[in-house]
């Protein structure tokens, strides 16, 4: 059995691809520092799979926490989520963003480097793509991410290219938006504080923990007026990771990256709508100002997900939706409230 380290697998995206990857046959081993996740997630992971999953508590900017875990376990890749991902965080506190997501992924590839383990998939994001790109996004364009967040995942990227030359074999996934939670209702998208993100916020006014949703802006160059963006079952994207490491771990590659969206656009007001019909009731609602930053639509060209890894989604957002419904509706206050 293959060992595979999941950095910032107790995470939301992390850890459905733990149920993914036990699903395949693969042994994963969670590095984690729960900065933004609970242990409460890997223990309902082992319900789910019945597998128990190995847990080391530490942080990718700590080289002794690295030396203790590689010391401890013989790896055959890296599937590699941890970060910080908050946008508007990014740009009130850079230094954070730079040391945890940069210093901290260059720690983890040193760490590799040393213990001779070569191939890594990093969670990288659209956001890469920066506002000058048309949409559809395809890999072959431009990088030139705008917020602080989306610079520590293209100079990530910058880095894994270069790194083919010390033999590394890597591949970047750019996620476009998930959403939803594993069919059990058992794991999902736990935000800390006031979400960010449209989903979390949605589900979370249903429930009653928030009062009303503002949709940022209704005056942007799309039919209805409101941000369109490529939402992803997290299902799906966690089925992707495994599909991309059976290729990586079968194929030197050096360096690539692959766009994972399914490559279709939903209006915020057309989220809004697919929770209302998941959940069977109306969401709190009004139009407020624009949210800075916000690009009127984009979405990806998934071509070369299809090409290269034979990889397509399955799931569309009435099932994401209804999924992240089911999550909230059994878990209101998210993973604080049990054992
Ligand atoms: P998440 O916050 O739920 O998971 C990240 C995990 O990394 C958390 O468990 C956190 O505790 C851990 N972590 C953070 N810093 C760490 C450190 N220094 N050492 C060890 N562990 C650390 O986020 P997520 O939504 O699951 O995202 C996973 C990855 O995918 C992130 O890198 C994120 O930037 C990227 N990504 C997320 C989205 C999204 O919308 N959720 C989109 C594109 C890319
Ligand atoms: C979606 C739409 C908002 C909250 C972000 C990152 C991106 C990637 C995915 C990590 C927009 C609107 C939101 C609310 C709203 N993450 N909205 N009211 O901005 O597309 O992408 O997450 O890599 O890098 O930028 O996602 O969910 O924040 O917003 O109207 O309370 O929902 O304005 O139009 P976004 P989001």
């Amino acid at each position: 059995m293959k060992n595979i380290l999941v950095t910032g697998g107790a995470g939301y995206i992390g850890s459905h691809t733990l149920v993914a990857l036990i699903e395949e046959g693969y042994r994963p081993i969670v590095f984690d520092n729960f900065s933004n996740s609970s242990a409460v997630a890997i223990k309902r992971v082992e319900e789910i799979t019945g597998v128990e999953v190995e847990v080391i508590k530490g942080d990718i900017t700590r080289d002794e926490d690295l030396d203790l875990l590689f010391n401890a376990f013989e790896f055959s890749g890296v599937i590699h989520f941890a970060g910080l991902k908050a946008v508007g965080e990014s740009e009130r506190e850079p230094l954070k963003y730079w040391v945890n997501n940069v210093d901290g992924s260059i720690k983890l590839f040193a760490a590799m480097k040393r213990f001779d383990v070569k191939n890594i998939i990093f969670s990288s994001s659209a956001t890469v793509y920066g506002d000058r790109n048309p949409f559809p996004y395809k890999e072959g364009m431009p990088l030139g991410a705008v917020p602080v967040y989306g610079k520590t995942k293209e100079v990530i990227e910058y880095a894994l290219m270069n790194l083919k030359a010390d033999g590394f074999n890597s591949l970047a996934l750019r996620y476009f938006n998930p959403v939803g939670s594993h069919k059990s209702g058992k794991i999902g998208e736990n935000p800390q504080g006031i979400p960010n993100n449209l989903a979390p916020f949605i589900t979370q006014t249903l429930v009653g923990k928030r009062e009303k949703l503002t949709v940022f802006g209704n005056d942007y160059n799309t039919p209805d007026g409101t941000n369109i963006r490529d939402y992803i079952h997290v299902l799906d994207l966690a089925r992707a990771h495994v599909v991309a490491l059976n290729y990586l771990l079968e194929n030197e590659i050096g360096f690539d990256a692959i766009n994972i969206g399914s490559a279709k656009g939903y209006s915020n007001l057309e989220v809004i709508e697919a929770f209302e019909k998941a959940a069977g009731t109306k969401v709190n609602w009004e139009f407020g100002p624009r949210r800075a930053g916000d690009l009127d639509e984009y979405f990806a060209d998934a071509t070369k997900a299809k090409e290269v890894l034979g990889f397509e989604v399955e799931y569309d957002i009435e099932e994401m939706a209804a999924d992240a419904w089911k999550w909230q509706r059994l878990n209101p206050n998210g993973f604080e409230e049990v054992e």
